[in-house]
């Protein structure tokens, strides 16, 4: 009798490591899931908090929704979607405001530290700055006009970040169409959600340091436009480095395809931007597309919005819910 217990003792242990292993290889897929209904239970003011303090910040200043849709983009590029672009610099930690894409450009944390002293006023601990900051650029975006959406939430705060992960990740406006793929192929989104992306250069605005090179060496560039740019941006780096230029000449507060029209005429206020029309490359016929219609455009910047969103988001236990956007707990 004893033998077989002993075989069937074996048999059970075996099976009970064999489960072990294929629930741990479980566990990380089904807590990575973002939803929309995430805070339903926890934060059901939430939705109308974050929209209370966007919509006063863009009235009293409409670029204010740029600058933050431009905040949601460069943390999402930097380590996944997990507030990590908020954090100051402190003896311990070299963040990523100072990095070379962000240092004197960036602009609208104090916007997000007050929808987060709301929030947190309303739900205590609960909100993640990830998650304000995503449904914030998202009302930035609807109050200038452009399309709304179910933002999927659940994100939590990274506790810490680095400078040069900001500096490699970020792409610049010199990049060619090939760069610009391949950096947003990098995060998962293809050509189209790298097109569509790049529509949100239809608010906002430019330093004179960013695109200097094109309006003097760039060829592909209509020439009134080229002389206009010039009298606010001189051609040496210097006193006018941070003279501003709208990215859409048109309708920089206006959430619309502006900026792809602009494209087709040789507009495009950035490098990068044109690099999207003109030189016969594998996007121009997405530009054409989004210049002619502006319903699939706000259809995929949706779409692209929303897969940029979940770019690695830390969820479950890992990371924090910060008290303060600008530290780690
Ligand atoms: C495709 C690659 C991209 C490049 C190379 C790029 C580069 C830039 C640069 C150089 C500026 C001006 C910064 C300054 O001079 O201070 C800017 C502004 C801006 N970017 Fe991008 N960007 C890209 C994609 C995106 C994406 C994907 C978004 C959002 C979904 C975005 C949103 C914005 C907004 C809204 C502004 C204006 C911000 C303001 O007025 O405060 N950009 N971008």
């Amino acid at each position: 009798m004893a033998a077989p217990l002993f075989v069937g003792g074996r048999a059970a242990a075996m099976t009970a490591a064999v489960l072990a292993t294929v629930a741990a290889l479980l566990a990380p897929a089904a807590v990575a899931q973002l939803s929309t209904s995430f805070y339903s239970g926890s934060c059901a003011s939430l939705e109308s908090i974050v929209r209370s303090g966007m919509t006063s910040a863009v009235q009293q200043e409409p670029r204010m929704g740029a600058s933050i849709l431009r905040l949601f983009f460069h943390d999402c590029f930097v380590n996944g979607c997990d507030g990590s672009v908020l954090l100051d610099d402190s003896s311990t930690l070299t963040g990523e405001k100072n990095a070379g894409p962000n240092a004197n450009s960036l602009r609208g944390y104090e916007v997000i530290d007050a929808i987060k002293s709301r929030v947190d006023a309303a739900c205590p601990g609960t909100v993640s700055c990830a998650d304000i900051l995503a449904v914030a650029a998202r009302d930035g975006v609807n109050l200038l006009g452009g399309p709304t959406w179910a933002v999927p939430l659940g994100r939590r705060d990274a506790r810490t970040t680095t400078q040069a992960a900001a500096n490699s990740n970020l792409p610049s406006p010199s990049s060619s169409a090939a760069t610009l793929i391949s950096s947003f192929a990098s995060k998962g989104l293809d050509s189209r959600d790298m097109v569509a992306l790049s529509g949100a250069h239809t608010i906002g605005a430019a330093r004179c340091a960013s695109f200097r090179s094109r309006i003097y060496n760039d060829t592909n560039i209509n020439a009134g436009f080229a002389t206009r740019r010039r009298q606010v941006c001189g051609p040496q780096s210097g006193a006018t480095d941070g003279n501003l230029a709208p990215l859409d000449a048109f309708s920089s507060v206006r959430f619309d395809n502006g900026y792809y029209r602009n494209l087709l005429s040789r507009f495009g206020l950035l490098h990068s931007d044109q690099e999207l029309f003109g030189s016969g490359g594998p996007v121009d016929s997405i530009t054409q597309q989004y210049a002619g219609n502006g319903g699939a455009f706000s259809a995929d910047f949706v779409t692209a919005m929303i897969k940029m969103g979940n770019i690695s988001p830390l969820t479950g236990s890992s990371g924090e819910i910060r008290n303060n956007c600008r530290k780690p707990n």
